[in-house]
């Protein structure tokens, strides 16, 4: 894939274990900058630096739990440490303890759950890492759902944080204008080559397995994008590329989005 430049930059991405989070991390890698791959693992985390390291000299790994504020503050501690601050922050990781279930199907406890394994990794990174990013200006992406914006049976608490991540998107973009950091999300609707797209086709006719075979059959293309057309986008989001461009939530879905009945 073909790369912006981005010599002299440091990046964190959280999530970079797996998934679009790896695939931009390796995109970053690729156009010089020095990436800080996050993953809740000791051993996923070396396994991704390895696997960067046939890329670039400089990546190095970062590991915490980005739905523990303090585990994420140290995250960002550690990315900042290599040069000064961060330039650039993807912030992919997030557990999806919860799966798509009807709303009147899920307990209290999962309700919160659904909320919290979702949401809080999505934005915790993003104001550990701001006092990191201010002095010197940057750009921030956090990845989001379609279920946001169209009404998807079994996807109330998906779609609502999604809802929540868009919302946020605009208001950080305005809140951050004056430290001159840009703040943007991509929605997805079912990407491959990602560990939840592998899970949810591995289940046996869960409700989660069946909503999303029907939805892969409907894709315009006659396929779901992939983790590597996902990731260009984002990397073209944190690129100079895209220096005009804030506060906007990109979907990249092939043209398909649940809508409707
Ligand atoms: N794939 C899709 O179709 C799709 C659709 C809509 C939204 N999304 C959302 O977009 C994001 C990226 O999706 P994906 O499918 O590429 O990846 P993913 O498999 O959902 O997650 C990527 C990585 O995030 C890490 N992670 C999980 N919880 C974390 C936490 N609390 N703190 C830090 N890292 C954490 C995991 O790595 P470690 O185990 O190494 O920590 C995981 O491999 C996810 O948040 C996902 O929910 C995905």
């Amino acid at each position: 894939m073909p790369t912006a430049d981005f010599s002299g930059k440091v990046a964190l991405v959280t999530g970079a274990s797996g998934g679009v989070g790896l695939r931009v991390a390796e995109a970053l890698a690729r156009g010089g900058a020095t990436v800080v791959v996050n993953s809740r693992s000791e051993e996923s985390a070396r396994r991704t630096v390895e696997r960067l390291a046939t890329l670039s000299e400089n990546v190095l790994a970062a590991v915490g739990d980005c739905e523990n504020y303090d585990a994420t503050v140290e995250v960002t501690r550690r990315a900042a440490s290599v040069n000064g601050g961060i330039d650039l922050l993807v912030s992919a990781g997030a557990a999806s303890r919860v799966l798509p279930r009807p709303f009147a199907d899920m307990s209290s406890a999962e309700l919160v759950d659904a909320f919290e394994s979702r949401l809080l990794p999505r934005i915790f990174p993003v104001h550990a890492a701001l006092p990191h990013m201010r002095e010197r200006g940057g750009a921030v992406v956090m990845l989001c759902t379609d279920a946001a914006r169209h009404a998807t049976a079994g996807e109330s608490i998906p779609g609502a944080v999604g809802a929540s991540v868009i919302l946020m998107t605009k208001v950080f973009a305005k809140e951050f204008a004056r430290w001159r950091i840009r703040v943007n999300s991509v929605a997805m609707t079912l990407t491959s080559d990602t560990p939840s797209f592998d899970r949810i086709f591995g289940e046996d006719r869960t409700f989660s397995s069946k909503l999303f075979t029907k939805l892969a059959e409907r894709f315009p293309s006659g396929r779901p994008p992939t983790a590597e057309e996902v990731a260009s986008v984002v990397t073209f989001l944190v690129s100079e590329q895209s220096a005009q461009v804030t506060g906007q939530t990109v979907s990249v879905n092939g043209g398909l989005s649940f809508g409707g009945w």
